[in-house]
């Protein structure tokens, strides 16, 4: 049967939404040769056995005349009897057949949904950072969760009304035009009329459809921020703030379904009337002919009966077109992202990047997020192979873009990044990637225990491998305190945990993938002194044989550095040892005075705890 599961809720994708919209037709064809291909017996087969069900349907009309005439003929009893078992075999048989499709058609379209829903996820999953900067997850959510459906429906829709609704209204009309084909005739008039009438709806429909995906989009967005920012909401006293989107967003869904609850109900008096006209055109007709004429009862009612039940797959075709309409409308937000080109796809075949060294060097970098906005600016500097480079300077100068750039995570404009003297933009994503062990600025987790978190770096990874790890990340101690020790739950992105407790996870993650390039986004910035330096000793060990760019803010991690550069205005504007840049009293002695103050200034001043770290 249709579900009309897309008229509840059909998303919106921002630029996705202005794409060039395919008609209808190509649509659908589409839908078919890349879903509905594959089920093709399946559907035969349901669509077979609805065509049964209809000519059970239209053979139990048409038995109608030879019972009702042999009724009113006074003909043996017996014969009529046989005549109503058929009857209730017919209906029998129908059932089962309606039963066999439905169960059919509901399997492969669970099946076609877990189809899309995969297919759009890993669409997603090679789409590259721009892409997902700019959108908000909510509107993935919807996609998957919502329109997924749409092709399924479109689907559906299409083959129960082709295989059982035409083939039945086929057959009850061929009884009609057999038993009268005067009366016939006049009924089939209010057809063309109905499905006129109806076209009007769907373009109104289809506006609303949208606009109830985009409104179930915001709420999901709402409810997920609120969630997340929990803390933020009740600091700020954001609740009735909250409350009033929430109410926004909710109303703009109720409206917009039930303006398409309205249209699609408009659908009923107006078929209702035509059909009212239509029976009532024909039991004049009929008395006429059987009360003037003597025509036969039998014929009279055979055709009355296959009118009426004639009357609800005919109403079914004639918003067959309604219905198409709404599910496409779904159907064209998964396209919307599926035909989106996904960039970290296709570089297959490009050669592996073998990391010896794990020399990073950085030629003439420029780049930008956003046209005419650069963010590196011809940025020159190299991270020598088993050595810390520190990356320093003011906020917003670049480092983290560096970081991001050596991941690839964005394609550079011009210039070049280069590992072991190969240009990263010429390897392999996942080789590059693989031999990278990164800690972020914003420590990351995903929903499960401690341990599951930490496995992350090295999928498969031993117990014992697990814990050292947690040891190096000075994570083990505090781990080992929960209850639950390393299968503790840390809830939503680590809700369950401290900051600090957060980062040395992470941490323990990245020691756990023993990559050669070490790659550490202010690492320890969340770490009260004494963590630090317990972590600062794990980085000590762990940076022993490997390359190491750390972007640091702390004091000891800056004058620990092998090299530092500092990065300013999207240029590497110093380079050097701590020594030596603070004998050149430039961009960094002035840097390190105004962040730790004059006294730091002093040679002695760092080297206590740095001997001691
Ligand atoms: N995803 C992004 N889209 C657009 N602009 C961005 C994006 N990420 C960063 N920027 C901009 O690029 C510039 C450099 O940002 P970046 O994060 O590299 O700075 P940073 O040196 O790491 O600063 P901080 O010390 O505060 O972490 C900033 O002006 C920032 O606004
Ligand atoms: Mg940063």
């Amino acid at each position: 049967m249709p579900s009309r599961a897309t008229t509840v809720n059909p998303a919106p994708m921002s630029d996705l939404n202005s794409a060039a919209q395919p008609g209808s037709l190509a649509l659908m064809r589409r839908v078919f040769a890349e879903h509905g291909k594959k089920h093709v017996l399946a559907y035969v087969a349901a669509g077979v056995m609805m065509a049964l069900g209809g000519a059970a349907t239209a053979t139990s009309a048409w038995l109608l005349k030879p019972i009702l005439n042999k009724m009113v003929e006074g003909e043996a009893f017996k014969e009529l009897r046989l005549l109503s078992w058929a009857v209730a075999g017919l209906f029998a048989a129908r059932g089962l057949a309606t039963f066999g499709a439905q169960a059919l058609l509901a399997r492969v379209g669970t099946r076609i949904v877990a189809d899309v829903q995969n297919r759009l996820f890993n669409h997603l999953l090679r789409q590259d950072m721009r892409f997902f900067n700019e959108r908000h997850s909510s509107e993935f959510m919807t996609r998957l969760a919502i329109a997924a459906n749409g092709i399924r429906d479109s689907i559906q829709v299409v083959t129960t009304s082709l295989s059982r609704d035409s083939l039945t209204a086929a057959g009850l009309i061929g009884v009609m035009i057999y038993q009268d084909p005067m009366m016939a005739g006049i009924a089939l008039l209010s057809l063309p009329v109905a499905a006129l009438t109806l076209g009007r709806l769907i373009i109104k429909i289809r506006k609303y459809a949208r606009r109830s995906f985009d409104g179930s989009t915001r709420i999901l967005e709402i409810m997920q921020e609120t969630v997340l920012g929990a803390r933020i909401v009740k600091s700020f006293n954001l609740e009735p703030l909250m409350s009033r989107r929430m109410a926004v967003a909710v109303r703009d869904v109720e409206r917009a379904a039930n303006r398409m609850a309205i249209g699609a109900a408009i659908a009923s008096p107006v078929s209702d009337v035509l059909a009212g006209l239509a029976i009532g055109g024909v039991i004049f007709y009929g008395s006429w002919r059987i009360t003037i004429h003597g025509a036969d009862a039998g014929s009279f009612f055979s055709f009355v009966a296959a009118l009426l039940l004639a009357y609800e797959p005919c109403k079914r075709l004639a918003r067959l077109n309604l219905d198409i309409q709404n599910a496409l409308v779904s159907v064209r937000m998964i396209y919307e992202v599926l035909d989106r080109p996904a960039p970290e796809d296709g570089r297959a075949g490009m050669p592996r990047l073998d990391v010896s060294k794990g020399r990073i060097e950085f030629e003439d970098v420029r780049f930008s997020y956003r046209p005419g906005e650069p963010v590196l600016d011809g940025l020159d500097f190299i991270a020598e192979p088993s050595a810390t480079t520190a990356l320093v300077g003011p906020s917003g100068g670049g480092k983290s873009t560096i970081i991001s750039l050596i991941q690839r995570f964005y394609e550079v404009d011009s210039g070049r990044v280069l590992i072991d003297g190969r240009d990263i933009s010429a390897v392999d994503l996942h080789s590059l990637r693989d031999r990278i062990a990164f800690v972020s600025q914003d420590v990351f987790l995903f929903r499960g225990t401690i341990r599951e978190n930490i496995e992350l770096g090295k999928p498969g990874a031993s117990e014992s491998e697990i814990v050292a790890a947690a040891v190096k990340a000075h994570a083990h101690d505090f781990i080992e305190t929960f209850s639950g020790g390393y299968d503790t739950n840390i809830g939503e992105q680590g809700a369950q945990l401290s900051g600090g407790q957060r980062q040395r996870i992470a941490i323990a993650r990245a020691i756990l993938k023993d990559a050669p390039i070490i790659l550490l986004d202010e690492p320890t910035a969340a770490l009260d002194s004494e963590s630090e330096r317990e972590v600062q000793k794990a980085l000590d060990d762990l940076r022993v044989g490997r390359t190491t760019l750390i972007v640091a803010h702390r004091l000891q991690t800056i004058v620990n550095a092998d090299r530092i550069c500092v990065i300013e205005n999207g240029k590497a504007v110093e380079y050097g040892a701590h020594a030596d840049l603070m004998a050149r009293e430039g961009t960094y002695r002035n840097f390190f005075s105004t962040q730790f103050g004059e006294s730091f200034l002093r040679p002695d001043a760092v080297a206590a705890p740095a001997s001691a770290g």
